[in-house]
């Protein structure tokens, strides 16, 4: 039966509801954007304006050589301004993260029904959440995205439970990350003066998600929005993109570099991975290091995809600023708390920049 979209809850019903997601409404054929997709303007990305990152990717398989002090300082250097860097010698094998990207088409390429087993409501596993947009309940305009979330708790369960279609490879992406986010951690902390021994990897990384997003073909990319502006509420985030791009991130006003306050383009680079900070790491860092705002425009030309690891501290954990930099810094600027109820705060809300933050700061 084709579906009606002749009132807002029809077509939400439809994208949320019965799981048919923004792919459902392209694939239905649509050559317009439907209003409730429809950015105000301040969110609309106009892409003829925007300038490239031109930054290069780092380097990683150099940390194990004499330049590792060389390689440390980049990687600290590009949290503490943009909070976003490229890396490359990563150690994810550059076939899988080429089948991982095949992987996103052809489970986003099922039939709805097959998909929408996974929505919240309904899903036979607590680990993984089909969806679309972020919180589409209290959006003002949703977003151009579908996505399938996958929590890791242990190998069996992710075996077991994540989509038949995907497991494979998420769980070897997610395997072959691991010691390149340990790597990054470590760096990054030591720099702070904390030393990342096997007692803490839990506190930092205790708890990782693949996620794998489908930004669909937009009729009219200008007026919508594949993901709005925010920050990334964990440690770190590692994201595949493909070859399509429109990543932004804004540089951030405070950075000592160029273009401040103004939105720059993540190029895709082929076999690179992009790294960001999260919220944590600049909760931990007491504000150097930078969770910056980003946000991924849509195209008229091809469907995106792109497969994010968002690596967080386990639920329990408290968060507070390291005293070793409060000590320097003179100040906290942020409190302490437990990681879930900054989650709650997070998921609470629809995406608005950096004010998921706004729940640690201290005024
Ligand atoms: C995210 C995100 C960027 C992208 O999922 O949090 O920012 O390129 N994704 O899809
Ligand atoms: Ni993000």
């Amino acid at each position: 039966m084709a579906p009606s979209f002749d009132n807002e809850t029809s077509l939400f019903n439809f994208v949320v509801r019965d799981g048919y997601g923004v792919k459902g409404i392209v694939d239905s054929g649509i050559s317009t954007v439907p209003r409730a997709y429809i950015q105000p303007p301040a969110e609309q990305i106009n892409k003829s304006n925007a300038t490239i990152c031109e930054i290069p990717p780092i380097d990683l398989s150099k940390l194990d050589g004499p330049d590792h002090d060389r390689v440390v300082n980049q990687i600290v250097r590009a949290a503490e301004t943009l909070g976003f860097f490229q890396v490359v010698n990563h150690g994810v094998p550059l076939e899988l993260l080429e089948s991982l990207k095949q992987t996103a088409h052809n489970f986003f390429g099922l039939p709805a029904e097959r998909k929408a087993v996974y929505r919240k409501e309904v899903s036979p596993s607590p680990l993984v959440k089909y969806g679309t947009s972020f919180v589409p309940e209290k959006e003002r305009a949703l977003e151009w995205k579908d996505y399938i979330s996958m929590a890791y708790t242990n190998d069996d369960e992710a075996l077991q439970q994540w989509p038949a279609e995907c497991r494979g490879d998420a769980l070897q992406y997610l395997k072959t990350s691991h010691q390149m986010v340990t790597k990054l951690l470590e760096a990054l902390m030591r720099n702070l003066g904390v030393e990342l021994d096997d007692s803490k990897i839990d506190a930092f990384i205790g708890k990782k998600m693949v996620n794998m997003n489908f930004y669909p073909t937009c009729p009219s990319p200008e007026l919508t929005v594949g993901v709005g502006r925010h920050s990334d509420m964990g440690t770190l985030t590692i994201l595949l993109q493909d070859g399509i791009g429109g990543l932004y991130v804004k540089v951030p006003e405070d950075a000592d570099m160029e273009n401040k306050g103004e939105w720059v383009e993540i190029p895709p680079i082929p076999g690179a991975l992009v790294i960001n900070v999260g919220d944590m790491l600049q909760v931990w860092s007491n504000g150097r290091y930078k969770s910056a705002e980003h946000r991924v425009r849509t195209t008229s030309t091809k469907s995106r995809v792109s497969i994010p690891i968002f690596v967080s501290p386990q639920a329990t954990q408290r968060i507070a600023p390291f005293p070793q930099v409060i000590e320097k810094d003179g100040v906290a600027r942020y409190k302490e708390f437990v990681f879930s109820d900054y989650m709650n705060s997070f998921f609470g809300n629809a995406h608005d920049g950096k004010k998921s933050l706004e729940f640690a700061k201290i005024n």
